[in-house]
């Protein structure tokens, strides 16, 4: 089976970029994602490739090289899935905030959504691929939605989650360590063999059964996050004696064995994901009365939530145990450094314990608008936006968050602190000038010379 037509669900971090690279590296195949987000869309159509809704490295080319060519971006849900003869789910699968598994479960009321409108439309045979990040056995639901509310059409169903990480997307989309498909009809998990085939070399592309692929995207975040904490655990560990946790990192990460890789000590991992599959992967063993697997991956975010928290009230302690009235400036806001992606950010819960301590907060990141930085701090609903607004301010220049504040608080890895003039920094700051680096990133020796007084994450 061949296929010519591909439509695409869903046009957000995920959607929109793999779609790209499916249009940029399979010329024959017309590729539309769609999505009811209006505003999205247009940005993802906006001449000037700045505009596009999500930032990536290397993205806009890709745009620039496949849109108008055979990448289209719509609103017009319907007209894609009728003409698609493959359909790609990528909506989002965020943590349920009601009823049963509030706060756990995955909330699948999109995807169904999907199936229900998929059915609908659909008047030919189409492969529907899971590319959401799903609870496993979920392609049960969606089939049975599909074949009993469609028009007698046959409907195979793919799961082949993805893997790309934010601000790498691009590079990960190109050469990814493996694709996962798992599917049930040969003859579908071909036809999706064979479009990632035209650039990823097959020994890369895996096939499992339905359930494996889906319970494997849910591992391997969980893997991930998990040595994350682990680390941040020793984090803590390494403040106490002496060690440097960059060092333990690097003397345990030389064994091949563990391997180097995801071992950075910080203020916390954020990001719409690492949190909400571990959350449903506990929220899955619970359901199966699995008590000791629940406690054991639960433990991954309770270490991560008491890192975010230790390293606010660290801040607090330091500053005399008072920050009432303080200025405490952020340099980033992201999750991660080469997004503008905010979801989860350490920032936000970090900001958020410095609020209740009546500090104001000067935030800079280069890449996060203020719209963004009011809107996560008002999701939380600890304090009015009237308040928000009061305590925080938002700036476009590091120099100027930095200057007058009581301390510098270093939230995200962007490259670019790295290159500040610190002497001038220091001369505009209060004194003693405290810096508080949750990534590591700065020269600690430096930054002492020039008279600051510096804590970093585990050393
Ligand atoms: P997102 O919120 O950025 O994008 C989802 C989009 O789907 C939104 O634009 C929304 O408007 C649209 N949408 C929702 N319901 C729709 C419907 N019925 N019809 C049309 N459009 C609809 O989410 P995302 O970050 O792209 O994540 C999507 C999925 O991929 C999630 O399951 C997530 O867990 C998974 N995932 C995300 C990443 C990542 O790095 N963000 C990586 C791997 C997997
Ligand atoms: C993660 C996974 O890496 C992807 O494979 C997966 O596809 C994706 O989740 C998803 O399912 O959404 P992402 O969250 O975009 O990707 O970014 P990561 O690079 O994994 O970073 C996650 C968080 O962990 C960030 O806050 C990062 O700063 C933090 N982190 C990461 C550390 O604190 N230390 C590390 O060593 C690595």
């Amino acid at each position: 089976m061949k296929i010519r037509k591909i439509t695409c669900i869903g046009a957000g971090y995920v959607g929109g970029p793999t779609m790209s690279v499916i249009a940029q590296k399979n010329l024959n195949v017309k590729v539309t994602v769609v999505d009811l987000n209006q505003a999205r869309i247009d940005a993802w159509n906006d001449a000037d490739l700045s505009k596009l809704p999500v930032y990536e490295p290397g993205l806009d080319s890709v745009v620039a090289e496949a849109r108008g060519r055979n990448l289209f971006f719509s609103t017009d849900v319907e007209k894609a899935i009728d003409e698609a003869d493959m359909i790609f789910i990528s909506v989002n699968t965020p943590t349920k905030t009601y009823g049963k598994g509030k706060g756990q479960a995955a909330d699948l009321k999109f995807i169904e959504l999907c199936a229900r409108q998929i059915a609908a439309v659909a008047t030919s045979d189409k492969i529907v691929v899971e590319k959401s990040t799903l609870p496993v056995r979920t392609a049960e639901a969606l089939k049975s939605i599909l074949d009993n509310t469609g028009n007698g059409v046959n409907f195979h169903i793919l799961s082949n989650p993805e893997f790309l990480a934010e601000g790498t997307a691009v590079e990960d989309l190109h050469a990814p360590d493996r694709v996962l498909i798992g599917g049930e009809n040969q003859e579908a998990i071909q036809a999706l063999v064979d479009v990632y085939a035209a650039w990823v070399p097959t020994e890369r592309i895996l096939t499992t059964n339905l359930w494996s692929s889906e319970l494997s995207k849910l591992v391997a975040n969980a893997f991930l996050a998990q040595r994350v904490s682990s680390i941040n655990s020793i984090s803590e560990l390494c403040e106490i004696t002496g060690a440097n946790v960059d060092e333990v990192s690097r003397a345990i990460g030389h064994d091949s064995r563990i391997g180097s890789k995801f071992l950075k000590a910080s203020v916390g991992f954020g990001g719409s994901c690492f949190q909400k599959d571990i959350l449903n992967l506990v929220y899955i063993a619970r359901s199966y009365n699995l008590a000791a697997v629940a406690d054991y991956w639960e433990q991954v975010i309770i270490l991560n939530d008491h890192q975010k928290t230790r390293f606010a009230e660290n801040i607090i302690k330091t500053l005399y145990n008072t920050v009432n009235g303080k200025n405490i400036a952020f340099l980033g806001w992201a999750f991660k450094k080469d997004t503008n992606d905010t979801r989860e950010s350490a920032a936000i819960y970090v900001a958020d314990h410095l609020l209740d301590e009546e500090a104001n907060v000067i935030v800079y990141d280069p890449k996060v608008p203020a719209e963004q930085i009011y809107k996560d701090l008002d999701y939380l609903g600890t304090r009015t936006p009237e308040e928000n607004r009061r305590l925080v301010k938002v700036v476009n220049d590091p120099y100027e968050a930095l200057a007058d504040a009581h301390a510098a608080a270093i939230l995200t890895e962007w490259d670019e602190f790295k290159d500040y003039d610190w002497s001038r920094i220091k001369e505009s700051m209060k004194k003693p000038s405290f810096v508080f680096d949750g990534r590591k990133l700065l020269n600690s020796a430096q930054l002492q010379d020039l008279g600051f007084v510096y804590y970093a994450i585990g050393e």
